[in-house]
């Protein structure tokens, strides 16, 4: 190592390091860089003031603007929770005409019960409502126990044949396995319940069959399905006259359901869902049947 000396041709002075001949100049470090430098250093200054930075033994440095992380998750968190409490009240305290109304309740219904609705029934009833076989259309404004949404409600709430202690009760007879008809009364009947959403009977043997089978409904199946057939709501029984059928309309189907009984199961909600949440699906699925009709 030499003394740093002068460079003649840059008028620099050197390092005074010279490798092989060639000398090394003290070039210093641009103005600008040590500016960045310094500002860099400045701001993680200002900084390790205003937020949470240092660790310390037991907790950190808080900054002076209290920009904690987990306290604005904290907030927002009792934020959603104060809102979902406030949209729960009012579903639960407001009628049902005073939801219908209300726009931003009807989107929540919407939402929520989409979801609700996918998760608990929609493997019975179908995602769009409309049942299947064995499982009733909620949508098709046909019901066994009744549409008006306290009566959905209710339904909801205790389910059919589902063990609840104030389970609706839901019996369609084993006329063939149980003796009480006998084949001919049965296919007799079968054929009359068929006649009376189909006015497509008219052979001589027809209309014979057809007089047995309604003196067979007469006797057996009034007391349920009501006199014209159009079904009885308090024991759940179906209307017979329309083209509706749970479990299908044909003649084999109805032979099926005679012979064999029908005894549809609905699990009770009463405690796996809130009454928010089964208020939310009663409207839900009035939501459902109207986007159904249209
Ligand atoms: C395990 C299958 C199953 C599930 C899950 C189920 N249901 Fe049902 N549901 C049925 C059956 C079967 C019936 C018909 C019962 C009868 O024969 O009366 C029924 C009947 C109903 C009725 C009465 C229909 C009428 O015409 O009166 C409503 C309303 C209903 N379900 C809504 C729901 C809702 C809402 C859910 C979800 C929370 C749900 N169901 C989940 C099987 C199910
Ligand atoms: C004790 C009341 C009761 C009597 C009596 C009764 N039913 Fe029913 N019936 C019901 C109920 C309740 C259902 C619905 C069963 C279900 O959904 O699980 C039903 C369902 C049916 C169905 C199926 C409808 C569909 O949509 O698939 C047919 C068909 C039927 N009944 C015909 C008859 C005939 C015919 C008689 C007389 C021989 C009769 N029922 C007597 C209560 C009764």
């Amino acid at each position: 190592m030499s003394k740093p000396v002068r460079d003649p041709y840059t008028g620099r002075m050197t390092t005074g390091h010279e490798w092989n001949g060639i000398i090394e100049l003290n070039t210093p470090v641009p103005k600008l860089v040590l500016l960045f430098l310094a500002l860099t250093f400045l701001s993680s200054v200002i900084i390790w003031l205003l937020a949470p930075a240092w660790p310390g033994l037991n907790s950190y440095t808080k900054g002076i603007l209290g920009i904690d992380q987990r306290t604005t998750l904290e907030h927002s968190l009792e934020k959603s929770a104060i809102k979902t409490a406030q949209w729960r009240t009012d579903i639960e305290t407001l009628s049902f005409e005073d939801i219908s109304r209300n726009s931003a309740l009807l989107a929540t219904v919407r939402d929520h019960g989409e979801r609700l609705f996918e998760d608990n029934c929609a493997m019975c009833h179908g995602p769009d409502g409309k049942g299947g076989d064995g499982y009733p259309n909620l949508v098709d404004d046909q019901w066994l126990w009744g549409g008006d949404p306290e009566t959905i409600m209710e339904t909801l709430r205790v389910g059919v044949n589902s063990g609840h202690d104030e389970a609706r009760i839901s019996q369609m007879m084993a006329y063939g396995r149980d003796g009480i008809l006998t084949l001919e009364q049965r296919r007799a009947v079968a054929a009359f319940v068929i006649s009376l959403s189909s006015s497509d009977h008219t052979t001589p043997e027809d209309a014979e069959t057809l007089s047995l089978g309604a003196e067979v409904f007469e006797q057996q199946c009034v007391s349920c399905h009501g006199p014209d057939g159009r079904g009885m709501q308090s024991v759940g029984a179906p209307n017979l006259t329309d083209d509706f059928w749970i479990y299908g309309g044909d003649i084999t189907s109805i032979d099926n359901t005679l012979r064999d009984g029908r005894q549809g199961v609905m699990p009770n909600w009463d405690e796996r869902l809130s009454l928010a949440d089964r208020k939310v699906l009663t409207l839900y699925i009035d939501d459902l049947a109207q986007g159904a009709s249209q």
